[in-house]
């Protein structure tokens, strides 16, 4: 079964504003890696995988939204921790709505936890689901979720 043209399953892995200072973010709730071991454990669970994922990250709105739009042509799903934009970003939930790509939100921390205007994600209700409270290993979660999904979608 051929599902893209390389014959790889495309994930567009996106981070939102802040996560690039992982390492340095309180520990307690965001874990000890940094971002570049999040990205190389990410990286390695594609491998295993045997799914191609390109990863970025931007602190912008807009950027993000760029993000998105740039997945459309690019991937077959996108796996997307907006960070703080989670809570307020119509821009996102109408870019990752339009893109009518299976998306995956991600949160390192337990939101529903935490304080109440982190229990309200503007971007859920047009994602396929969410992985929270697992840290980075929430992101390989995912990974393998969005790689059945598409997988499903073409049997
Ligand atoms: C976060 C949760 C958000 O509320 C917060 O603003 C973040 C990180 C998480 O991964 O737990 O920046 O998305």
């Amino acid at each position: 079964m051929q599902l893209t043209r390389s014959g790889l399953i495309r994930i567009a892995l996106i981070h939102g504003p802040n996560l690039n200072m992982l390492g340095v973010r309180d520990a307690d709730i965001y874990g000890k890696d940094d971002f570049e071991s999040v990205n190389r454990k990410i990286t390695a669970h594609a491998k295993y995988l045997g799914v191609d994922v390109t990863i970025k990250q931007s602190n912008s709105e807009g950027a993000i939204v760029d993000f998105v739009q740039e997945a459309m042509g690019e991937a077959n799903a996108i796996v997307i921790n907006p960070g703080a934009y989670t809570h307020y970003s119509y821009a996102i939930r109408d870019a990752i709505a339009d893109s009518r790509l299976p998306t995956i939100e991600v949160h390192l921390s337990n939101v529903h936890a935490r304080e109440e205007f982190r229990r309200h994600s503007v971007i859920s209700a047009v994602t396929t689901g969410q992985v929270v409270g697992f840290g980075p290993y929430g992101y390989l979660m995912a990974l393998s979720a969005a790689k059945n999904l598409i997988e499903e979608s073409h049997r």
